[in-house]
């Protein structure tokens, strides 16, 4: 163990997995999962997978990684069983995949804290023109990818425990006085009438796809990034009750980001709700406005911290996103870790450029897919998002449970979890997790994924 590094302490353990889980998906990607997936009954949807199925798949990730102290693909080949560690292939591809996309989004919420600053409040309306200027946004996806890159050489502990200890509390301190004040908003009631007031008939296969999807992508699951972190964790750690304290802090940071954003829109609408439904873009589009009618110093400085922090939390995500092939290339290819980590962050970034052309620059990969009924072409960036998040992550996370279940085998699992959890045995929670586990989450995975696909 101590030749990889590990975590300080069970909090900084902790913080780094809340921060892999706390991050764009919170506060970009679930306002505008809800927006596209009709307000409220899609978030009744989200919270039942994030407790029911995902919470399983979370304890399954960290238990495999403590065990085996090993990155995806090494942890199947520890435990014995060389033939299913095509799931870490997979998990480390979806990571490629992801962090070529997030760090594009990434690089616009890096730009916005200089618009900020500035006092740019009318960016809401040239967001299209920001995000085109392909040069200036490809300079600070750029600069993201390279500040990821270098926390990660440091090793996993140290600078990101301790920059999540800190600065998470403080977003969440500002997200919920930004709540407190979009419910002053005039129309307020609107946006969180169609954000907590459910309309079941909106719910149909896509709805439920991308829910999942959505709480896969938010709690870092199904690729492997918590087999990675969990290979850092102490013998000591109670992995049943991390897991519980990372899946209810991301989902109610989530939940509240979105009391800030839809009282938002509603007030921006009036009344109307329209324009919810615009994608990616949608916090880019609404966030300047909170500011801007704060208006003034204040608001230019509020929106500043705002984005500062934002970055922050998507830097955890994004490193570690890179730390799960980093992890791999240094452990099964015997890389040295330092030019580990510059290669693969070198590849992910081109990986990611047509994600980045793709919103308006290039016409190609602006209108990269159309799928069969839908109303317009979708663009690179949400196609990769779709393919990952929706399909990826949940087969995955299947897999991974699948396999903890009944290939590992679920006492080996048990022996696992009691390490730190010395009530674990014949606790009621055991008896749900080996059910969920065992049964569960591997049937109704398997069901979405085939009903879908
Ligand atoms: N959970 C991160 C977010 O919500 O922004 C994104 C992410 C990080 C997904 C790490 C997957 C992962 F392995």
């Amino acid at each position: 163990m101590a030749s990889r590094g590990g975590f300080s302490s069970r909090l900084g353990f902790i913080a780094a997995a809340a921060g892999s889980a706390v991050g764009l998906g919170n506060i970009w990607g679930f306002p505008y999962e809800v927006g596209q997936g009709g307000g409220a009954a899609f978030v009744v949807m989200y919270l039942i997978f994030c407790f029911i199925l995902c919470y399983p798949v979370m304890v399954t990730e960290i238990a495999i990684g403590r065990k085996t102290e090993k990155n995806p693909v090494g942890a199947f080949n520890a435990l014995g069983f060389k033939k299913w560690n095509f799931v870490g292939k997979m998990g480390i591809f979806s990571g490629f995949l992801i962090l070529s996309f997030y760090n594009v989004i990434a690089g616009w919420a890096f730009g916005y804290i200089f618009e900020m600053a500035a006092g740019n409040f009318g960016i809401a309306d040239q967001f299209g023109e920001f995000v085109k200027d392909v040069f200036k946004v490809g300079a600070y996806g750029l600069l993201f990818m390279g500040t990821t890159a270098y926390v990660v050489s440091k090793g996993v502990s140290g600078g990101i425990e301790k920059a999540a200890k800190f600065l998470m509390p403080t977003l969440i301190i500002m997200i919920l006085a930004l709540v407190v004040y979009s419910l002053t908003l005039p129309n307020a009631m609107d946006g969180l009438k169609f954000y907590l007031v459910p309309d079941f008939s909106e719910i149909n296969a896509e709805v439920v796809t991308s829910a999942l999807g959505q709480a896969f992508f938010s709690l870092s699951l199904g690729m492997g990034a918590l087999i990675t972190y969990g290979s850092y964790v102490n013998k000591k750690e109670n992995i049943v009750s991390a897991a519980a304290f990372i899946t209810l802090a991301d989902v109610g940071i989530a939940v509240i980001a979105g009391m800030m954003i839809f009282p938002l829109i509603g007030f921006m609408s009036g009344g109307s709700m329209d324009g919810v439904g615009s994608g990616p873009a949608l916090i880019f589009v609404t966030l300047p406005q909170i500011f801007g009618t704060i208006g003034g110093t204040l608001g230019a400085i509020a929106g500043t911290v705002f984005f500062v922090l934002l970055c922050f939390a998507a830097l955890t995500s994004t490193v570690s996103l890179l730390e799960v092939p980093v992890a791999y290339v240094v452990d099964e290819h015997k890389v040295v870790r330092k030019r580990a980590v510059w290669i693969v962050a070198g590849l992910i970034y081109l990986i990611g450029i047509p994600s980045l052309l793709g919103n308006g620059y290039s016409d190609f990969f602006t209108n990269f897919i159309t799928y069969p009924g839908a109303e317009g072409a979708t663009d690179f960036l949400s196609f990769i998002a779709n393919v990952a998040n929706d399909s990826f992550l949940p087969l995955g996370g299947c897999l991974i449970v699948f396999f903890a279940a009944h290939v590992w085998k679920k006492h080996n699992l048990d022996e696992e979890l009691a390490n730190g959890a010395p009530n674990y045995k014949g606790s009621f929670v055991q008896k749900y997790l080996n059910f969920a586990i065992g049964y569960l989450a591997p049937t109704i995975l398997a069901f979405i994924f085939v009903v879908t696909v």
